[in-house]
């Protein structure tokens, strides 16, 4: 098999179906490619397809692209018939280092040797999940979505030690012809950018949480009425950068350099006690107030869609390039 011009994929393979592999089979379907999904768990198939019956009309509110169909799904339940049925693969099997090495071991045993294998991990190094093939190394490649991949359009690309530069930048071009932003990644950093990112706010969350300094809802609440609104226009450093006034990042930088080294933040977790766990589950179900996981998933669709309508008019109106 040649490998394709990564703007001309018309067949992908997802490898475990559940949050993440579902969303990216949705996308990919969306994109008007044929889908082949494998997934040994209970039920997966049967799970699969309602997660796309449900999630279609969101789909179609997105555009579907010349083709696309729900019904160029396929659940296959042998991997030798998915890698021989594809051009490409995304997996997304649980996170789990000794359960992706055997898979990437299979994976490169018996796919053809140009067939670039993506894998969606929210933090390994592919150089510890490729550590131990000894076929076609190269073509393994970190292609890290953020939840949900049919909609939210940042993926971080990141190949390890063996990976070769052109799969990294064919891995990019085949996510950016499928309307996805990609930061491709010059070395590789455990949890990338984003997770980093979301990682230092979650381990501070879960701080304030088991000291009992605020609630659950208080830390949502601070993000949903606060910076939250500012960061999907314009980032953390240029929000900052308005912080500063007219004298912008050099001003801010200057004014509060010193409460820089006042120890706000705790940047190690703290301990993940049956109290905390309690305190967070009841903070979410409260917030929740009724609504089920597949209302919540709804909600954050259908907002996250208008949210991104509303900012993608503005910046074409003002051709900002963002
Ligand atoms: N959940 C997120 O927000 C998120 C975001 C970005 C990346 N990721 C990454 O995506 C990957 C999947 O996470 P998830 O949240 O979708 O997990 P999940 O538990 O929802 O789904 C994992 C699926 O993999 C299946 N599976 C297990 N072993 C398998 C195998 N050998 N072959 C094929 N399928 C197998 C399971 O049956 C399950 O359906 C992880 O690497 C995770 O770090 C998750």
């Amino acid at each position: 098999m040649a490998r394709p011009h990564p703007s001309k994929v018309k067949r992908v393979g997802v490898i475990g179906t559940g949050v993440i592999g579902g969303a990216w089979a949705l996308h990919f379907l969306r994109m008007g490619m044929d889908v082949v999904a494998y997934d040994p768990g209970p039920n997966a198939k049967e799970k699969l397809l309602d997660m796309v019956e449900r999630i279609w009309p969101t789909m179609e509110t997105l555009g579907l692209r010349d083709g696309a169909s729900k019904e160029r799904l396929r659940f296959t339940d042998s991997v030798t018939d998915l890698v021989s049925s594809v051009e490409v693969i995304q997996e997304n099997t649980p996170e789990r280092l000794d359960a992706k090495r055997t898979l990437f071991a299979e994976l490169d045993r018996i796919s053809p040797p140009e067939m670039v294998i993506i894998s969606s991990t929210s933090g390994f190094a592919m150089t510890d999940m490729a550590a131990e093939l000894d076929q076609q190394p190269e073509r393994f490649v970190v292609g890290h979505p953020f939840n949900p991949p049919y909609l939210i359009p940042f993926c971080e690309v990141c190949g390890g030690e063996r990976t070769s530069q052109d799969v990294v930048d064919w891995t990019a071009a085949f996510y950016e012809s499928i309307e996805k932003q990609v930061a491709k990644m010059e070395q590789e950093l455990p949890g990338f950018i984003g997770n980093r990112l979301q990682e230092a706010i979650w381990r501070e969350a879960l701080h304030m949480v088991t000291n009992k300094e605020c609630t659950v809802e208080d830390i949502d609440k601070a993000i949903i009425h606060g910076p939250g609104l500012r960061w999907a226009i314009m980032g953390h450093c240029l929000t900052y950068h308005l912080g500063g006034g007219q004298g912008g990042m050099e001003y801010l930088l200057e004014h509060f350099e010193d409460s820089l080294d006042a120890p706000w933040t705790r940047m190690k977790a703290p301990e993940l006690t049956q109290g905390l766990k309690d305190d967070m589950i009841q903070g979410c179900l409260n917030q929740a107030n009724g609504a089920s996981i597949n209302d919540l998933i709804q909600e954050r669709d259908d907002c996250l869609i208008r949210i991104m309508q509303t900012l993608k008019e503005y910046r074409e109106e003002k051709g900002i390039q963002r």
